[in-house]
């Protein structure tokens, strides 16, 4: 029996799809069963409520051999690693009470990065929980979701431009949620694995987001620019937007860190997933695009 937790985020969904492919029993941890698609939900064991309480985690984990583990984005925690620490402190003590055999996290890469890196900080404070429960663990160790560039549809769509903390000739690490899924299924479901490592998943290309822009582009059909925003620019409109100034550190720190090189020792060496970002674009953006306008591009 799998546990997996968010299974109505963008991993987890696609995750626990990828398990009952492969023949998994799977128990699922949500907080609203109704947000499961109907086929998943007839095939599924379901624990209603949050994995930040003992009591949903003590309803799921028994007999069960391993743990999907992901703490959901808050943009209203007052602080990053608060959050995350809240959440892992309730696995651990969990995994300890039922013997979990083997866990596997979302976590960020550049772990060894000693100055603050915000959230990515806050999610090595995680692992660093989690392998305290002394099971097998692997951090699941990621760059930018080119997912997270689906936030900026509208602009694509409307200005033919997108934006990033980033400058536009410096190849930018992503990784595409689908890669990452099928990498979290491979480490839950051959179990062979012993102790507890990061494991740097990274998409397979070394584009700048100039040469981002360049491919988006081309497979829409139609001109997108790059705007690369400044660390300052980015937290004034994170102001605008009303996030707290804790809110505006942690992410900030994060950007920074990225600009000073924080996931490059782990580009090197990692795990090199099939999503290239032309494929992201044909199978993913451009559909989405397509469906905002209505107008084949
Ligand atoms: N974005 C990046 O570039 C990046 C890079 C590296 C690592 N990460 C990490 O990746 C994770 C995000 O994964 P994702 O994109 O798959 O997330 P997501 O699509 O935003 O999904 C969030 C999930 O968390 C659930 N959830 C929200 N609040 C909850 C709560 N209080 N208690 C229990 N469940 C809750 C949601 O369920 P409902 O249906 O109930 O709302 C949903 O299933 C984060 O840990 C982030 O730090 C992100």
């Amino acid at each position: 029996m799998i546990v997996v937790t968010t299974p109505t985020g963008q991993i987890g969904r696609k995750l626990v799809e990828n398990l009952l492919d492969r023949g998994e029993s799977v128990r699922v941890i949500v907080r609203d069963p109704a947000r499961l698609a109907d086929d998943i939900r007839q095939r599924v064991e379901i624990v209603v409520g949050t994995h930040s309480d003992p009591a949903a985690l003590d309803a799921a984990l028994p007999a069960s051999d391993a743990l999907f583990w992901l703490v959901p984005p808050d943009r209203t925690a007052s602080s990053a690693r608060q959050h995350y620490l809240d959440f892992a402190r309730a696995a651990t003590a969990a995994i300890r009470r039922h013997d979990v055999g083997h866990v596997v996290g979302i976590s960020s890469a550049g772990h060894g990065w000693t100055d603050p890196a915000g959230v990515l900080s806050a999610a090595f404070a995680m692992d660093a929980e989690l392998a305290a429960s002394g099971a097998h663990y692997r951090a699941l160790s990621l760059p930018f979701y080119l997912e997270n560039l689906l936030g900026q549809l509208d602009w694509i769509r409307d200005q033919g431009a997108f934006a990033l903390a980033a400058p536009a000739d410096r190849p930018f690490a992503t990784i595409a949620t689908d890669d990452i899924a099928r990498a979290a299924a491979d480490l839950l479901t051959d179990r062979s694995w012993r102790g507890q490592e990061d494991v740097p998943v990274f998409g397979p290309d070394r584009l700048t987001p100039g040469e981002m822009a360049e491919v988006m582009s081309e497979e829409l059909g139609r001109a997108v620019a790059y705007r690369a925003m400044t660390i300052d620019e980015l937290a004034s409109s994170m102001r605008a937007g009303g996030a707290t100034d804790r809110a505006v550190r942690d992410t900030t720190e994060m950007f920074q860190a990225q600009l000073d090189g924080i996931y490059d020792a782990d580009w090197a060496v990692a795990e090199r997933a099939s999503t290239d970002f032309r494929t992201w674009c044909r199978n993913v953006l451009e559909p989405r695009v397509v469906a905002r306008t209505g107008i084949a591009s």
